[in-house]
């Protein structure tokens, strides 16, 4: 999620300075055009992201409302959700484990992006989603209405860390649990760009110590929420990878790692995990 500041797209505009009308280019604003078009320029040069300035960002094929100090979502994750479809594509309409119903659960579902996406591409798909932050919450809700999507998605204000009891009581076995989790390691956090240090959420991005703060508790709760087969799919640090492949090997057996996948920039980006142990033959792939 750090390979590109969140200061640096232009998608939404969908502006191209030869697509403006000539007359345009020499019109003079109004007064209240130009009160308005202060307003953006002073929120921008505070180094307020571009994405919160517009208050809009586009995800997939969603426009989702966004504002601060909710995650600004990151084209990686479009890769993610892609990973996650073609698997549930595939079950869909096939033995999709012990519940019927094809269903997932995004535990850190910010502005909603990733479960959003999976609803709009999966019209048979059911969603739960959950977030430490309230404001989180309430924008996913938004998100939903703005969609047509909230009748099949339930979304929580839930710690993993501290309410793992309420978010088992919710989820009768799902098929995938997704999870673009807080996965910086706690001394990168000085290095983020100000766009990203003054105003998105830290609780979104510092993953502790090792960055695996949030990911370990995930991996140790998902024998309890997945049906047999479910998997788990992670956004993680390109480091990540080996560590928790080191660390489930250590800590679990009800789980096995299935395969880490590349993102566009070609760095171990995402983890697949599958309740179960594995088949004997099967090596992980060790990126
Ligand atoms: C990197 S952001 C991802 C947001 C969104 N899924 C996306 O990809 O755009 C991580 C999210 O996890 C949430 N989060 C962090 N710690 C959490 C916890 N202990 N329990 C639940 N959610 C948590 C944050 O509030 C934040 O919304």
């Amino acid at each position: 999620m750090w390979t590109r500041s969140p200061s640096l797209g232009f998608r939404s505009f969908g502006i191209k300075i030869e697509s403006l009308e000539r007359g345009k280019l020499t019109e003079f604003l109004s007064q209240e055009k130009t009160e308005q078009m202060w307003k953006l320029c002073t929120r921008r040069l505070s180094r307020m992201p571009v994405q919160y300035v517009i208050e809009e960002w586009d995800f997939r094929d969603l426009t989702l409302k966004m504002r601060p100090p909710v995650f600004i979502p990151r084209p990686e994750t479009e890769e993610l959700v892609e990973l996650v479809l073609t698997d549930l594509e595939g079950k869909s309409g096939k033995d999709v484990g012990d519940d019927a119903q094809l269903t997932c659960l995004e535990v850190g579902c910010g502005s909603g992006a990733i479960s959003l996406s999976l609803l709009k591409s999966l019209p048979q798909l059911k969603a739960i989603a959950v977030d430490q932050s309230q404001d989180a919450i309430a924008l996913t809700r938004q998100n939903a209405i703005r969609l047509g999507l909230q009748g099949r998605l339930q979304v929580y204000h839930i710690d993993v860390m501290k309410d793992a009891e309420a978010m088992l009581s919710l989820c009768n076995p799902v098929s995938a649990l997704v999870s673009n989790p807080p996965y910086l390691f706690s001394e990168d956090m000085m290095t983020l760009h100000p766009e990203i240090y003054r105003f998105e959420d830290h609780a979104a991005l510092d993953g502790g110590e090792d960055g695996l703060k949030v990911i370990k508790q995930i991996l140790t709760l998902a024998p309890q929420i997945l049906s047999n087969h479910g998997r788990v799919y992670l956004e993680v640090d390109p480091r990540h990878p080996l560590l928790i492949q080191q660390w489930l090997k250590a800590n679990m057996v009800e789980m096995h790692y299935v395969k880490t996948q590349q993102d566009i920039s070609g760095r171990p980006r995402f983890c697949i995990l599958q309740k179960g142990k594995s088949n004997k033959d099967h090596k992980p792939d060790l990126d």
